[in-house]
């Protein structure tokens, strides 16, 4: 299994993706609305961006499959092998000309992650990982935080546009115990800020692999923990909504804890 290649190749379709973002970012591109609603955009350089890394994708590797935000996965092909793709992740911001949005590409075997890139074309940073290799951030490695509890971490979070209001309680609990809550709007960079130890953890209620596949294993290699919200280890191998935690580890346990209390 040759690691490195999927990571560079990864890390080449994500920065061309990342160059259709800005061609197109702030001109007047098409943004159409999921389901009608308002809240769930679909722009027309998310479906640009999708198609190219799909394309590549099959070009270079044509007997893997893929899940792709807007284009869904590959039907029946039986491969182990899968390429799970954000093309825009953050799209809301990309649209409203807010620079914290990225391209996110993971390569998973079964449910391990062999490789993650988070690219962030306007903020000029490569977020970058290979199992067993390490995380970066433009080639320099990465490690998570030292904080060893909430009073002394900066956290994220993020509301599902369906699901927000299941979020509400714990973001209300939380926010009093922690230094700050950010809620930035792009579920892949908050993943990387916590392996590269700006956000000490990120926790999200309803989430898809899409988001989090390449930042979990940003996090893992970067030396943090990835849990759902229970603490219980994450299945990333399945197309359905699921609950993510990140940490730097030392406040892992906390985490668990008062999103439980939180909850109630
Ligand atoms: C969204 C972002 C956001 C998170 C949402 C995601 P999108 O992805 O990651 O931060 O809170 O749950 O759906 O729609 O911009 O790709
Ligand atoms: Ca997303
Ligand atoms: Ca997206």
């Amino acid at each position: 299994m040759d690691i490195k290649n999927y990571h560079d190749f990864a890390v080449k379709v994500a920065k061309k993706a990342g160059k259709i973002l800005l061609d197109y970012y702030q001109t007047n591109i098409k943004i159409n609305y999921k389901g009608g609603d308002k809240r769930n955009l679909v722009t027309e350089v998310d479906m640009m961006s999708e198609k190219y890394i799909v394309d590549e994708i099959k070009k270079k590797f044509p007997d893997h499959c893929f899940l792709a935000e807007e284009s869904g996965d590959c039907g029946i092909k039986p491969s182990d092998y899968k390429w799970v793709i954000d093309p825009i992740d953050g799209t809301t911001n990309y649209a409203h000309g807010y620079n914290f949005y990225a391209v996110s590409i993971a390569l998973m075997h079964k449910n391990e992650v062999l490789t993650g890139v988070i690219y962030a074309p306007m903020l000029k940073e490569l977020f970058h990982a290979g199992k067993g290799m390490g995380a970066f951030l433009n080639n320099k490695p990465l490690r998570v935080s030292k904080a060893e509890n909430l009073e002394t971490s900066l956290l994220a979070t993020g509301f599902n546009q369906n699901e927000h209001g299941r979020n509400i309680p714990i973001f209300q609990y939380i926010l009093p115990k922690a230094q700050g809550i950010r809620r930035a709007g792009s579920a892949a960079l908050d993943m990387a800020y916590t392996a590269a130890g700006r956000l000490d953890g990120y926790w999200e209620y309803a989430i898809y692999p899409w988001d989090i596949a390449a930042g979990v294993l940003l996090v893992e290699e970067a030396g943090g923990k990835i849990t759902d919200l229970e603490g219980k280890p994450l299945k990333l191998d399945q197309p359905d909504i699921m609950t993510v935690l990140a940490s730097n580890g030392k406040i892992h346990g906390e985490m668990v804890k008062d999103i439980a209390a939180g909850k109630g």
